[in-house]
């Protein structure tokens, strides 16, 4: 009779050998193949009488089922480890080039982004309003009458569609979200809103559509002093300078009392502008504590509540910012300037890393 330990043995020893698809299969066959070394025994079983051929067999299908068992977990460990190697090595990257410069982010897009990241810190969520607009919320709601000198000075675009008898205009300005968002929402309100705006105006300075960033707050106790510190930090933060002298020079907007422009200090350097410090003054801003009469308006009661409101041009800041001399440049679509002002996709401005 066979030493069946020995054969174990050697069972044992051959496959801890096997270390690939391929050993595996040779190891397979020299067992259980044609000529393997199980099946020439089982074939000798014939030769046997009964009592040894049914003792003999039992042993060989105890160790054809070892060495199944041996086969079938090695088999699926050397599939597993193919398999990672695979996910290893292939790799197919199906995020967007950015090396290749093929697209960039428009300068008015970044600024709008690094707005909202400045204002988003500060805990201001972002509002929306549509550019065709009720002339009532474009103006009768924000103070402004309908004899009122501002709406001249707004160049209204007017829309063929109307709204209680009144034609709709293309929005002069994003002011009306302050109205929209206050129907909306009870105070406490903190929010900006940028969006594209309209006037019929065009020259080196203006253009029919261009953008603006508003920002409202309302609440118990905002007074102009949290009005001017919310300015001071978010111009500060947005072109990145610890020194900014700012100047508040009285105005008058019909929605705001008191009203204030802000201008802010620079200095000429060649062609560059240094934003900060200087002896020359540049306006960015249009602010001022919401008028009582606004509030009443939106049925929010000036005893109880008051609040701050501004408005910022997107291009202006822009210009500031990245050194573009001529606003109408903004709006050509040429592909030079897009690709010389542009900015890296997936580069989003982060007040913990770069603003831009
Ligand atoms: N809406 C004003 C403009 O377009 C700016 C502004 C907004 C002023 C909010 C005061 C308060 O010029």
């Amino acid at each position: 009779m066979q030493n069946y330990k020995d054969l174990e043995k050697n069972i044992e020893k051959d496959f801890s050998s096997v270390s690939s698809l391929e050993t595996l299969q040779e190891f397979r066959l020299s067992y259980l193949g044609k000529k393997g070394k199980i099946s020439l025994l089982m074939k000798e079983l014939s030769s046997l009488d009964a009592d040894q051929r049914k003792e003999n067999a039992e042993q060989l299908n105890i160790l054809k089922g070892k060495i199944l068992e041996l086969i079938d977990t090695k088999d699926n460990e050397l599939q597993e480890l193919i398999l990672n190697e695979k996910l290893e090595t292939e790799k197919i990257d199906l995020t967007l080039n950015v090396e290749s410069k093929q697209g960039t982010i428009h300068p008015i897009t970044q600024v709008i982004d690094e707005v909202i990241e400045i204002f988003g810190d500060l805990d201001f969520f972002v509002a929306e309003g549509p550019e065709v607009e009720t002339d009532y919320n474009n103006f009768t709601a924000l103070n402004t009458s309908e004899n009122h000198p501002a709406r001249q000075m707004h160049d209204t675009f007017y829309v063929k569609t109307e709204t209680d008898g009144m034609p709709n205009v293309l929005r002069t300005h994003t002011s009306p979200v302050q109205i929209r968002s206050m129907l909306e929402q009870q105070p406490p309100i903190r929010l900006i809103a940028p969006g594209k705006t309209f006037r019929c105006d065009n020259d080196q300075t203006h253009t029919p559509m261009f953008h603006q960033v508003e920002g409202l707050v309302i609440d118990e106790e905002s007074n102009m002093s949290h009005l001017k510190g919310c300015l001071e930090i978010f111009l500060k933060s947005f072109f990145e300078t610890s020194e900014l002298k700012m100047r508040f020079r009285p105005s008058h907007f019909p929605f705001t009392e008191p009203s204030a422009e802000v201008d802010i200090a620079y200095t000429r350097k060649g062609n560059q502008l240094i934003i900060g410090d200087g002896k020359e003054w540049l306006e960015v801003l249009g602010c001022g504590m919401v008028h009582p009469n606004v509030l009443r308006n939106v049925d929010i009661n000036p005893d109880q509540f008051q609040g701050y409101a501004f408005g910022m041009g997107i291009e202006r800041l822009a210009m500031l910012k990245y050194g573009i001399s001529d606003l109408r440049t903004f709006f050509d679509n040429d592909l030079r300037w897009n690709k010389h002002y542009g900015f890296q996709p997936l580069n989003t401005p982060s007040i913990l890393r770069d603003l831009s």
